[in-house]
């Protein structure tokens, strides 16, 4: 038998839905065509040429030049925006130009570093896609040329500027599940293309590839297609799974719970399925104690055999709070307010006495609030783009010249605590980090 609890008046069972508001709806305010920030691209494949699909939709944005080094994808800039629009496989041409503003940089991570430098030096403010960096030694180059030049550095995890994670924020600091105790996020995928294994078109060659200009600081190794269009699988040019998905769980978790990022972390995982001669894990999970009190637990899986999705659980003494595609809902359980009894095995003079000395101490009251055991809900419309309000941000940024929320710090402590995993998996051991200083222990 358990004696548990306090009576309740009422329980409420269900989902209460709660639309979130965005402001993109917002009308869309008239630009002066010399008001216009003149963008170009860096890295022209899938997510560049995405982030620039996106960039050119918000008010006053201009693209005007694209830099990539296959030229079919130079081609496919001026079939998507215009036979004016200048291209070229050398970036610093764009570099040079005065008219440009800014620019978004889509390369593999081995180019991040470089690329973003060479933009600052240039005068440009940058959007650089996640992860900011591929080495270590790339973090502080890049935040201490931020600073120097006093440019605007964003880095693309556009999750940070979803309403959705704000929302999160807002409830987690309401104190919605009470004290945070345990983060467990994931980035499951089921499929070939989810693995990386990426067409290579059957033009690819060191005539319509600038291979000598993709390689740049990576070994230098004869042609290689797959390497060309799949660098991901290698980490001469990718960050592994770390790099590329942990990234995303890093920066919400960041975002949402304020912390700057582990001081341990410990990963395990193996290349379990995807044999095709890639050199980075295709199972990988993470530990990681973060100084602010929790836990984070991360997976990602290549081969789950099931649905791909990604999601975080973030578990609290009083409820949980789940975020799932475009919602984020909280469970709140409020904590009980007497501890229970275990006294079935006990005779039953014993239950009686403990009985009665309980309930001297815990009496039976009539509760005043309903215990909630329904899901409180919040959902973006079907239509939100949280990679619109990420490239908005960074735009109202360049304008205003306020910092924005994923700066090179930001960008440093998100992509140097994914970059852990791998450490910990290539060297079999616990590895350690300084958050504040962005140091590895
Ligand atoms: N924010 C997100 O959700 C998200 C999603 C996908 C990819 N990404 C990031 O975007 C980046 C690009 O990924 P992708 O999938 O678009 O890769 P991709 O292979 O499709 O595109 C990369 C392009 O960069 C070009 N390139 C390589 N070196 C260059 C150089 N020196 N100068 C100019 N161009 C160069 C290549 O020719 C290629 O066209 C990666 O860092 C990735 O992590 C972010």
């Amino acid at each position: 038998m358990k004696v548990a609890g306090t009576a309740t008046a009422e329980t409420l069972i269900g989902t209460k839905l709660h639309a979130l508001e965005t402001a993109q709806a917002e009308q869309a305010v008239p630009v002066a065509a010399n008001d216009h920030i003149q963008i170009a691209l860096i890295g022209a494949g899938g997510q560049g040429q995405y982030d620039t699909k996106t960039a050119v939709t918000v008010p006053g944005v201009k693209l005007v030049a694209v830099a990539d080094c296959y030229d079919g994808r130079l081609e496919h800039s001026k079939e998507l925006w215009g036979a004016d629009v200048f291209t070229t496989r050398d970036y610093r041409e764009i570099l040079d130009r005065k008219d440009i503003d800014a620019v978004i940089i889509g390369t593999p991570d081995h180019w991040h570093k470089q690329a973003s430098i060479d933009a600052m030096k240039a005068g440009k403010d940058v959007y650089c896609e996640k992860p900011m960096i591929h080495l270590y030694s790339d973090g502080p180059a890049m935040i201490e040329t931020a600073q120097a030049t006093k440019r605007i550095l964003q880095i693309g995890s556009q999750r940070v500027s979803s309403i959705v994670y704000a929302k999160a924020k807002e409830l987690l600091a309401s104190g919605a599940i009470g004290q945070l105790n345990m983060v467990s996020a994931f980035w499951d995928r089921n499929s070939s293309i989810g693995a990386w294994n990426y067409t290579v078109p059957p033009d690819a060659s060191t005539e319509t590839c600038d291979w000598p200009r993709f390689l740049g600081t990576a070994p230098k190794i004869p042609f290689n297609g797959e390497h060309f269009f799949q660098w991901r699988k290698w980490k001469a040019y990718g960050s592994g799974v770390a790099g590329d998905l942990f990234v995303h769980l890093f920066s919400g978790t960041h975002f949402i719970t304020g912390a700057k990022g582990p001081t341990r972390a410990m990963a395990t995982g193996g290349l379990r399925f995807w044999k095709d001669g890639r050199d980075v894990p295709d199972v990988l999970l993470g530990l990681f104690d973060y100084p602010e009190g929790f836990n984070l637990s991360l997976r990602v899986n290549f081969v789950d055999g099931g649905a791909e999705g990604e999601g975080f659980l973030f578990a609290g003494s009083e409820g949980t709070m789940e975020i799932a595609g475009n919602s984020v809902s909280v469970n709140r359980v409020p904590r009980e307010k007497e501890p229970g009894l275990m006294i079935g095995s006990f005779t039953d003079a014993m239950q009686k006495q403990i009985t009665a000395a309980y309930r001297q101490k815990y009496p039976l009251v009539e509760a005043t609030e309903p215990t909630r055991v329904g899901l409180d809900k919040y959902v973006a419309p079907r239509d939100y783009s949280d990679s619109y309000d990420h490239l908005k941000n960074f735009f109202a940024s360049v304008r205003s010249r306020q910092p924005v929320v994923e700066d090179a710090v930001f960008g440093y402590r998100a992509s140097g605590a994914a970059l852990l995993s791998n450490l910990s998996y290539e060297r079999d051991a616990i590895v350690k980090w300084d958050p504040e200083a962005m140091k590895l222990g």
